[in-house]
């Protein structure tokens, strides 16, 4: 399996991946909230945030480790014309598929370190799912991002066909050769026969899925029977159970779950798969049958006293630090209309909160499975 630091050797972090983006207009869009809506759902002001603690170390971001349309996009050149919010690049031109996860290195980086958290948090495998090693022939891991999870799978199952796909061509160009990558937009329909698929990996695609119930149903007609559907998806809330994080705080972290989750009415997408349960309703309702899933405590930081959900917490931690501001961006500046400066004065306060082990809070996740029937 790859740690993060060979995925760093392994991904294209080239110049160009962060010198062609479009300029970025003189004067935004107006914020796809206003002020007095922001306050009506409880989200405070920037300014709330400008007093920036002074012990605040965040270099630059990668600190804390060191310690289309319906149909597959070739890989055309103006794939690489990125769009630019405040300095960050954002995946280009397919279809109206618009990301909210900036695409360049930082970002990378910490996509890279996910995969790592990801599968620390199923016990260092890369899939929960009763695969028969023996009959996986075909696989997709649709929202691929920087392909991690498909390079470790494909090499786990040389003799079976991968396929990771994107909107945004951030994968590496030496991958086993059992693995190609698609620049596809998964919310399209899928272009792929039915009874295509032995296993379909939907990992983290919080905030991206418009319709989780369609996605579930685009995966049952693209499943063979007996093949088996994953998603892995968490809520955007932090709670604590000892009332060290209460959701009506004005705590940066209490402050977070609500600019996701109006952030997700805004854009038509949720953040928070874990609360609304669309893994197991969406798979019920394609068809999928032996549903099982894992739910898991994403501790904040490494305070819990359970040796693996403070490795959870840690790793979770860490990959969020290798780039707050790039998660937190774009949604600040389009849904609240933040400047750089604010965000990052707010990222401040998320980082502070996050670090005090007198903070007991938590996140959940959920890794949800099921069948297609014979
Ligand atoms: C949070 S990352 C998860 C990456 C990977 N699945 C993992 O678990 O490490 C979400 C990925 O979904 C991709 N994405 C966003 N919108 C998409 C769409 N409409 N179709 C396919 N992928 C999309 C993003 O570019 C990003 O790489």
């Amino acid at each position: 399996m790859a740690s993060p630091s060979d995925a760093k050797a392994t991904s294209p972090r080239s110049p160009k991946n962060e010198k062609t983006a479009s300029p970025e207009p003189a004067s935004g869009p107006a914020p796809l909230l206003d002020a007095e809506a922001a306050t009506a759902a409880g989200i405070l002001p920037a300014s709330h945030w400008a007093d920036v603690p002074e012990d605040d170390n965040d270099d630059d971001g990668a600190s804390t480790i060191g310690s289309i349309a319906s149909s597959t996009a070739s890989l055309t050149s103006t794939i690489f014309q990125y769009r630019e919010h405040h300095g960050r690049t954002y995946h280009g031109d397919i279809g109206n598929a618009e990301g909210w996860e900036p695409n360049d290195n930082r970002h990378l980086d910490s996509m890279d370190i996910a995969h790592h958290c990801f599968t620390i948090c199923t016990g260092g495998k890369l899939f929960l799912s009763p695969l028969d090693k023996k009959k996986v022939q075909k696989v997709v891991d649709i929202g691929t991002g920087t392909g991690m999870w498909a390079i470790d799978f494909a090499d786990e199952f040389p003799h079976a066909e991968v396929i990771g796909t994107d909107i945004t061509p951030i994968q590496p160009k030496w991958v086993p050769p059992n693995l190609k990558f698609e620049l596809d937009d998964c919310n399209q329909e899928w272009t792929w026969p039915e009874n295509t698929f032995d296993f379909i990996n939907m990992r983290m695609l919080v905030g991206v899925i418009q319709d989780w119930y369609a996605i579930f149903r685009e995966a049952y007609r693209c499943c063979k029977p007996g093949a088996y559907v994953e998603s892995m998806g968490s809520s955007c809330h932090f709670i604590s159970d000892d009332g060290s994080i209460t959701p009506d705080s004005a705590s940066a972290l209490a402050q977070w779950g609500k600019i996701w989750i109006e952030g997700g009415k805004a854009f038509g997408r949720t953040f928070d798969v874990y609360s609304e349960d669309v893994q197991r309703k969406g798979m019920e309702e394609a068809g999928f049958v032996d549903i099982e899933f894992k739910d898991m405590v994403i501790p904040v930081g490494v305070w819990h006293p359970d040796k693996d959900a403070a490795e959870r917490g840690w790793w979770w931690k860490v990959t969020l630090e290798a780039d707050l501001e790039g998660y937190l961006n774009y949604i600040c500046q389009s849904l609240l209309g933040w400047k750089p400066e604010e965000t990052n004065a707010y990222c401040a306060h998320v980082r502070k909160e996050w670090n005090d082990p007198k903070n007991h809070g938590y996140v959940m996740a959920r890794v949800a499975w099921g069948r297609k029937p014979e």
